[in-house]
């Protein structure tokens, strides 16, 4: 029996060294993890159980027949983090360049089956050459097996990639299909055709890190949610974002306990709101002193900076935050935000995390490269999310709503639960200069009347009142006391039932 067992350990011991420790001391004088050190700080300690460890790829054609090594270049299985259970795969570069066989495939395929069944996120750990060149169409079919399930995991587990080394053709597609992707600095890229094909083709000369590094991805593409600067740091703040998210569509997010009173006020806000209009502020502020202290996390904070989008607890609980800032491009609305925030209302819909909006929007960027750009479509994303969006939605308007963006930033009229203001909010067509020079072009050369012309319209529409009167805003709050009143918003929600009419899916404007 000894004999069997101390087999059976040094079958698991070979299994462990992967390609071998030649390459491990390779990939670590790149600066990253091996795919199992990366496990041991993902997950907590002790808690990887893996599976498929033997595995090994089938392949005879190009002198593979005898190149067995088990695990076949992915290491599968499952652990917690915190506590609550995750499934996981991590592809090991010193097995062929952790490029993908029909069994790497299979493994991961096991990995997103199980996570689907049994309810469980899914983070994936990237660091792969892409297709097993030696295996041909195996290698591609085993591809697309595991895009198909990323499809049927979508919107019924989280789930989260981390891109730590190439990730190259279609490769890419796979993360691309989950719902966050975060990237390691210098030493990880995304792309669909790497710089020598894109020389060939189109004459352009530029290097994999100006092509698909992380600050492409974060910055320009917005393919990527966040970078950090080596793998230790990434997998820390994926373990981060797991403690916001439920563990499936089946389940609400965990309630943590914390160390901040629901009655805190913050008399500051009293004086956020400069005099002039056109003055700049900080919505991060708003955002972080509602917020249960420190727990504010940002997606996609490199892209699109007029709209912050991410993740805060009030009174414990995981709030999604949309909101308007003011500080970039006037808090405008254009191609880029509406894509970004639209796409984050439907991952917080997804996973039943009620949505905060906060609003002080002056409308949409005007201009031929948006509307070029499609700005028409792109804003009807974010409209067509907040409106589909059935979980508890809040909203409360700081400064200003103008136009068909007071409309699309959850407004009542497209069934936001509780909407709030601020005395300082102004909710109207456009802003007062605008307005009338519409309105009275034919006073334009009497600057006094127009002078009176404007203050009017201010005075009649510059305030949250009009849209009080209405029942479009429920109550004008007042700034201090905004974290008290959301949260006890929020909390006349946790019965919250809406259904749409029967559909096969809807027609989100792609
Ligand atoms: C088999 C591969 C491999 C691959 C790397 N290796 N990529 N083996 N299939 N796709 C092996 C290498 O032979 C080498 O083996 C080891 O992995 C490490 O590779 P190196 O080249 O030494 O490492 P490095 O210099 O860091 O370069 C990494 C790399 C490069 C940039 C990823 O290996 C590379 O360009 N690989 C090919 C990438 C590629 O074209 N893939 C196919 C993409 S098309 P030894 O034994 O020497 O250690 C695709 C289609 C998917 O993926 C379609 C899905 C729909």
């Amino acid at each position: 029996m000894d004999d069997i067992i101390s087999a059976l350990e040094k079958r698991r011991e070979n299994a462990r060294l992967g390609g071998g420790q030649r390459r491990i001391d390779i990939q670590h004088g790149k600066g990253k993890l091996s795919a199992r050190e990366r496990l041991d700080v993902l997950l907590d300690p002790g808690s990887f159980e893996e599976y498929d460890m033997f595995v090994t790829q089938r392949c005879n054609d190009f002198g593979m027949a005898d190149q067995d090594i088990p695990g076949d270049g992915v290491v599968i299985g499952w652990g917690t983090i915190n506590s609550r259970m995750v499934y996981v795969y991590s592809q090991d570069f010193t097995v062929f360049g952790g490029s993908l066989s029909e069994t790497h495939a299979r493994k991961i395929c096991k990995i997103l089956d199980l996570a689907v069944q049994n309810g469980a996120p899914v983070i994936g750990l990237n660091d792969s050459g892409g297709a097993r060149i030696q295996e041909g169409v195996d290698s591609l079919g085993g591809y697309a097996e595991v895009f198909w399930r990323n499809v049927q995991a979508s919107g019924a587990v989280p789930q989260i990639s981390l891109i730590m080394g190439p990730c190259a053709g279609g490769a890419v597609y796979s993360p691309a299909m989950t719902d966050f992707i975060y990237m390691v600095r210098d030493t990880s890229y995304m792309f669909v055709t790497g710089p020598d094909v894109v020389k060939t083709v189109t004459n352009e000369i530029v290097t994999a890190e100006e092509l698909g590094g992380a600050t492409t991805h974060t910055q320009k593409s917005s393919v990527a949610d966040a970078a950090f600067d080596n793998d230790i740091e990434a997998l820390l703040e994926v373990r981060r974002l797991v403690d916001y998210l439920p563990l499936s569509a089946r389940e609400k997010a965990p309630r943590v306990a914390v160390n901040d009173t629901v009655e805190r006020v913050e008399m500051s806000l009293n004086s956020l709101i400069p005099d002039n209009a056109n003055t700049p502020y900080d919505m991060m502020e708003v955002i972080e002193k509602i917020s249960d202290e420190g727990s504010f996390l940002e997606i996609q904070k490199e892209h699109a900076g007029n709209i912050i989008t991410g993740f805060m607890r009030l009174d414990g609980e995981t709030i999604g935050v949309v909101a308007n800032q003011p500080m970039v491009l006037a808090g405008c609305l254009d191609i880029n935000s509406s894509k970004k925030a639209a796409r984050f209302v439907r991952f917080c819909d997804c996973f039943n995390i009620p949505i905060l909006t906060l609003v002080d929007v002056p409308g949409f960027l005007p201009g031929t490269a948006q509307e070029y750009g499609g700005i028409i479509k792109h804003g009807a994303k974010l409209l067509f999310a907040y409106a589909e969006a059935t979980v508890p939605k809040v909203t409360l308007i700081t400064r200003k709503a103008y136009g068909g963006a007071y409309d699309v930033m959850a407004s009542k009229h497209i069934r936001a639960d509780v909407n709030y203001a601020w005395p300082t909010a102004e909710i109207a067509v456009m802003g007062a200069k605008g307005a009338v020079e519409i309105i009275y072009r034919s006073e334009l050369g009497d600057k006094e009347k127009i002078a009176r012309r404007t203050a009017d319209y201010e005075k009649r529409f510059a305030n949250p009142f009009v849209a009080a009167e209405r029942g479009f805003i429920d109550d004008v709050i007042l700034p201090h006391n905004s974290r008290k009143r959301l949260i006890r918003a929020f909390s006349t929600l946790k019965g919250k039932r809406a259904e749409g009419p029967p559909k096969k899916h809807n027609n989100i404007p792609l």
